[in-house]
């Protein structure tokens, strides 16, 4: 079953001019998360021979730039860098060719060359998805989204939770062209977070004022952060519970009296 849809998507993609059977991953994963849109800008890691960059020029039209340590060979209205993921120096060379502006989507689907030892493929794996996912942070546009190839084992937990803790939204998806013995699986990320407070934030504050909502809205770092069941006037520690791209959620851990109004 396995080998025959194996076969099935190593022919599909030679018949509709795929240079590898990965297209068809990708198409899965955006058909079910939405990662790709029209006119989006796209970073590839581990981009070779090129099949998820000619998916990605097709569902956005916009700015595609592929990074493998192979040379990729020409894909029209597309951008390629030689090197590296682990490397500063390919992770300067991707900013600079991003701009200032930032991109809206980082993929990557870079893997490395498979010894058979589980455990050492996993490392190797968790270090080239820990690259993306600092790449990611240092280039995506707020809002943006990532996909990630990582092979599962005892580390992925930690991975999961690291991708967490940036995106509004995570997930983990096997996509039917995936092969079924495999390891891999694809970590999707979506909605970069910008803010400057992540779950689990404390902070103590001071309760001034109300929102419409009657949660008490104060402000960290110039973000709103909306805080239940809170009085003016109150002194709190509060922990942070839910961080959306333009506001928090907290909820009191401890209630301090009441504070000191400078006049
Ligand atoms: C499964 S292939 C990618 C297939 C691609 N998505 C496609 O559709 O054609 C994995 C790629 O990751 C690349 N790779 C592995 N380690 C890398 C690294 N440290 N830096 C850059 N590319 C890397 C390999 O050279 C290989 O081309």
């Amino acid at each position: 079953m396995a080998r025959d849809r194996r076969d099935y998507y190593y022919h599909q993609a030679k018949e509709e001019g795929y240079r590898s059977r990965a297209s068809f991953k990708l198409k899965q994963i955006n058909e079910k998360h939405k990662i790709i849109k029209r006119g989006d800008s796209v970073v590839d890691l581990g981009a070779a021979p090129g099949g998820w960059l000619q998916v990605a020029k097709e569902l956005s039209g916009g700015k595609v730039l592929g990074v493998d340590l192979q040379r990729i060979d020409p894909i029209e209205g597309v951008e390629t860098i030689h090197g590296d993921i682990n490397a500063e120096s390919t992770i300067t060379k991707i900013i600079q060719a991003v701009g200032t502006k930032g991109a809206d989507v980082v993929l990557c689907d870079a893997a490395p060359n498979l010894s058979g030892n589980w455990s050492y493929d996993h490392a190797r794996s968790i270090e080239l998805a820990t690259s993306a996912l600092e790449c990611a942070k240092k280039i995506l546009k707020p809002n943006g989204n990532f996909v990630v190839k990582v092979f599962q084992g005892d580390m992925f937990d930690d991975y999961l939770k690291e991708v967490r803790e940036n995106f509004v939204r995570t997930a983990a998806y096997s996509p039917k062209a995936s092969r079924s013995q495999s390891a891999e699986i694809y970590v999707i990320g979506k909605k970069y977070l910008t803010a400057p407070l992540r779950k689990g934030n404390e902070f103590v504050v001071d309760i001034e004022k109300l929102g419409s909502s009657g949660d008490g809205a104060i402000l960290i770092e110039g973000f709103v952060v909306f805080v239940k069941e809170v009085e003016v006037g109150e002194k709190v520690r509060i922990c942070i519970t839910d961080v959306k791209p333009n506001f928090a959620f907290a909820e009191v851990e401890e209630r301090l009296g009441k504070f000191e109004k400078s006049e």
